[in-house]
């Protein structure tokens, strides 16, 4: 048998907006009205109110540290009113996983932000750094004591890459000018906050959560395929994290992605891949691990890495694989300090609404009953071995 350390955090991962339901003060409310997604996310999952029966599922998965997100929407829902009723519910959902001792991951902002917030200004303002380090700073002072490892940011590059240079998320913008601006303004506002978080809980680790992506060439004498391969990890895998390194205590890594790069892009025809189209390619874990290691000789933390399975066929296999890489990783000396499964339970997958199926656990949405699949059982059999049978 192949254990992992000691004190390895085996987790799950969520989000708020993608579970709690009826956040109509976020923009990707907004976004869902004017039929910018497949589906309008509406109850969700109904976290919101279940979130206790939803952590019973955690205890009996047995994992030991969990990750969620806060709804910025929710915590401030008028430009500078904070609202104590929702950050009191916050405290109780967060405090009932400390009362099972589960070690809180928690995401400040996982892609939404308030209306009034989109409306008024957008990341692309200089505004932004202030107001976003106002909530952030908030939320340091109201529920730092509850929080074990804080993630600032949930993968910049999606909201900058998607929302200011393809137009897809909020604010929809198709401009290079506003995408320098407002990633180096929400690079400016993680440092603030970065630094209100060590002067204030120094205790806390602090980061964010990088899509970090495997790119190869599909021929490695191809120096078109090659020159992709440059271009795709200075974007994706680079570009927002080369202006905080210095200003990370970790490395949060979230991986889905092999990028096989072909004369067009990506390109991974007649592969294993997901319900997502996806390439199935536990091996780049192994290979990003080892690239992080090399680059910010950081201890790391895999915050996501899931897949879409609706009829639970390749998800126990997916993970023991990926499981397996990890351990691997480790063995040759990456500190991987924990794994978070994406996701505890199916939930709204943004521009894709509720098709595709990322839980551990099956959620009717007529019903909103809740069913693990046989993968959980999986999962918590390497939990409850700390590592794979071998
Ligand atoms: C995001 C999640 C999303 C998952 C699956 C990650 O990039 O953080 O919000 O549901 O991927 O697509």
């Amino acid at each position: 048998m192949k254990q992992f350390p000691k004190d390895f955090l085996w987790g799950v991962s969520i989000s708020s907006y993608q579970t709690e339901g009826n956040n109509f003060n976020s923009d990707w409310y907004a976004w869902e009205q004017k039929g910018k997604t497949k589906d309008k996310s509406e109850n969700a999952c109904d976290y919101w109110n279940r979130f206790r029966s939803d952590h019973d599922f955690l205890s009996e998965l047995g994992v030991n540290a969990f990750r969620l997100s806060l709804e910025w929407s929710r915590i401030e829902p008028e430009e500078g009113k904070f609202s104590d009723e929702a950050i009191r519910h916050y405290r109780e959902i967060i405090q009932d996983l400390k009362s099972r001792n589960i070690k809180t991951v928690v995401t400040f902002w996982h892609y939404t932000s308030p209306i009034w917030f989109q409306e008024k200004y957008g990341f692309h303002k200089k505004e932004a750094i202030e107001i976003f380090s106002r909530y952030g700073k908030k939320i340091t002072d109201d529920l730092g004591d509850l929080i074990d490892v804080a993630v600032i940011i949930n993968e910049p590059v999606m909201p900058l890459i998607f929302g200011f240079l393809l137009g897809k998320f909020p604010p929809g913008k198709i401009n290079p000018v506003s995408f320098l601006q407002a990633s180096s303004n929400l690079a400016e506002s993680y440092i603030e906050i970065f630094k209100y978080i060590k002067e204030k809980r120094k205790n806390i680790p602090v980061g964010v959560s990088n899509l970090y992506n495997f790119f190869e060439p599909k021929n490695k004498r191809n120096p078109i395929h090659k020159l992709w391969v440059w271009a795709g990890k200075k974007i994706w895998n680079e570009h927002f994290i080369s202006k905080i390194k210095n200003h990370m205590d970790y490395f949060g890594l979230d991986y889905y992605f092999h990028n096989r790069m072909g004369c067009f892009g990506t390109n991974n025809e007649n592969k294993r891949v997901t319900e997502m189209g996806w390439e199935i390619y536990p091996e780049g874990i192994y290979a990003v691990l080892k690239e992080i290691n090399q680059k910010y000789k950081l201890p790391v933390y895999i915050l996501e890495n899931g897949i879409a399975d609706s009829q639970d066929k390749q998800r126990s296999e997916f993970i023991e694989d990926h499981v397996a890489c990890v351990r691997k990783a480790i063995e040759d000396g990456v500190d991987v300090r924990g794994y978070f499964y994406w996701s505890l339970m199916d939930n709204f997958e943004w521009l894709h609404g509720y098709r595709p199926r990322f839980g551990l656990i099956e959620i009717d949405y007529k019903t909103l009953e809740r069913k693990p699949r046989r993968s959980f059982y999986a999962y918590k059999k390497i939990i409850e071995n700390n590592g794979l049978d071998e």
